[in-house]
């Protein structure tokens, strides 16, 4: 059945693989991808899909009411996948207000507008970081959809907070929304200030590996289109009002992380540097996806061995694509494409 998907931060790492994703998917589906393109949006990963017929495009802010609620009007939305926010845990340590605006407010008032417009379906991207951390040294524990939010840093807690946010909306105004927390992404359009790109550009450049700390924190990565995969099962089959906890049991130390790319590439671990650890740096990540196993029979499907090769590979294919973000280039594209286009 025909439907219309409006997908935000969709010029973003994951929210742009979900387009392709769904675009490849669901031929009969209209993907509306709405975008501020801040520093971490990119137009040109769409570059692909900009001239299909079932894919709009539209620059816009989430916390613009008015601009969200015209959207809305003109495309009658069935489903709205949120994936705008700022994303950086160092940058919200940096400046938390953005982030404050745009993953709290930005949520809320989307959500008024799936009210004003009665969207079948809200669903939030969120993460695993709104629990907080596990210790190193107790590998039994892992984060469940009841584990209690606990959130470390700015990033976190405005994740959290529009978590909650969410769950008030179902419960007060009755809204159908969803909400997926998923453990660290990896994979193709992965902004190069994160830590597999970011080791994986300066490597090819020769340039110093900065590891926080003794680089012992642990995170539990997951194929980028796994998650895509999760949010579609989520969205279509997945039951209102519920959390899901997405995860690939794949946990990985940070230094383990950086001297296998350092392998892959055929560079020196010399090039590694270790530097300041971060502020309240979470120790360990470890999603239990049992329940989106249970319900929705989701299982992540490539092996970390797998898929970081698959990345490393798609960064020395499409050095244009990182070498122009590092450079700062990439903020004319928009200019270029859209400059003069009324
Ligand atoms: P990203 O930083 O790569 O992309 C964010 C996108 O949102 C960009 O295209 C940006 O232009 C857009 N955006 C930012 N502020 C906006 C605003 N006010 N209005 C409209 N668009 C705006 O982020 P990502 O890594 O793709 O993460 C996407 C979502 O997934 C986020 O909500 C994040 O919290 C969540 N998440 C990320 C990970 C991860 O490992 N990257 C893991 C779990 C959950
Ligand atoms: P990051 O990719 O920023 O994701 P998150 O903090 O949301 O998990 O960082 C992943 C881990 O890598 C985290 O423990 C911090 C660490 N890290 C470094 O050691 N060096 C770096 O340059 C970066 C960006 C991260």
């Amino acid at each position: 059945m025909k439907k219309t998907v409006i997908v935000t931060g969709g010029a973003g790492f994951i929210g742009s693989n979900f387009i392709f994703h769904m675009l490849g998917k669901y031929a009969d589906y209209r993907i509306v991808c709405l975008d501020k393109l801040t520093y971490a949006g990119n137009l040109s990963t769409l570059e692909s899909v900009l001239d299909k017929p079932n894919f709009r495009f539209v620059k816009a802010d989430i916390c613009d009411r008015a601009a969200v609620c015209a959207l809305f009007e003109e495309e009658k939305p069935d489903i709205v996948v949120n994936f705008a926010a700022e994303s950086h845990v160092d940058r919200s340590i940096e400046s938390p207000d953005v982030f404050l605006q745009t993953n709290i407010i930005g949520t809320a008032t989307l959500m008024g507008a799936c009210r004003k417009y009665g969207v079948a379906r809200f669903h939030q991207v969120s993460t695993d970081e709104v629990y907080g951390d596990l210790p190193l040294d107790r590998p039994d524990l892992f984060f469940t959809e009841n584990t209690p939010l606990h959130t470390s840093s700015p990033y976190s807690s405005s994740k959290a907070s529009a978590d909650l946010l969410v769950l008030a909306y179902y419960r007060t105004y009755g809204l159908p929304v969803s909400i997926s927390r998923c453990s660290n992404n990896y994979g193709p359009y992965h902004f190069p200030e994160k830590l597999i790109p970011l080791m994986i550009a300066n490597a090819l450049n020769d340039k110093p590996l900065p590891v926080y700390g003794k680089g012992e924190n642990v995170r539990d990565w997951l194929y980028v289109e796994d998650h895509c995969k999760a949010i579609d099962l989520i969205i279509h089959k997945g039951r209102v009002g519920e959390v899901y906890n997405v995860g690939g049991h794949n946990e990985m130390a940070n230094i383990d992380i950086v001297k296998l790319i350092c392998k892959e590439l055929g560079k020196p671990e010399s090039l590694i540097t270790y530097v300041a650890d971060r502020k309240g740096h979470d120790l360990r990540y470890a999603i239990d996806p049992a329940k989106i196993h249970r319900e929705l029979g989701w299982l992540p499907e490539t092996k970390f061995a797998d898929g970081i090769k698959k990345t490393i590979k798609w960064y020395l294919e499409n050095r244009e694509w990182w070498e122009t973000i590092v450079s700062g280039e990439y903020k004319d594209y928009y200019e270029r494409m859209y400059g003069d286009r009324k």
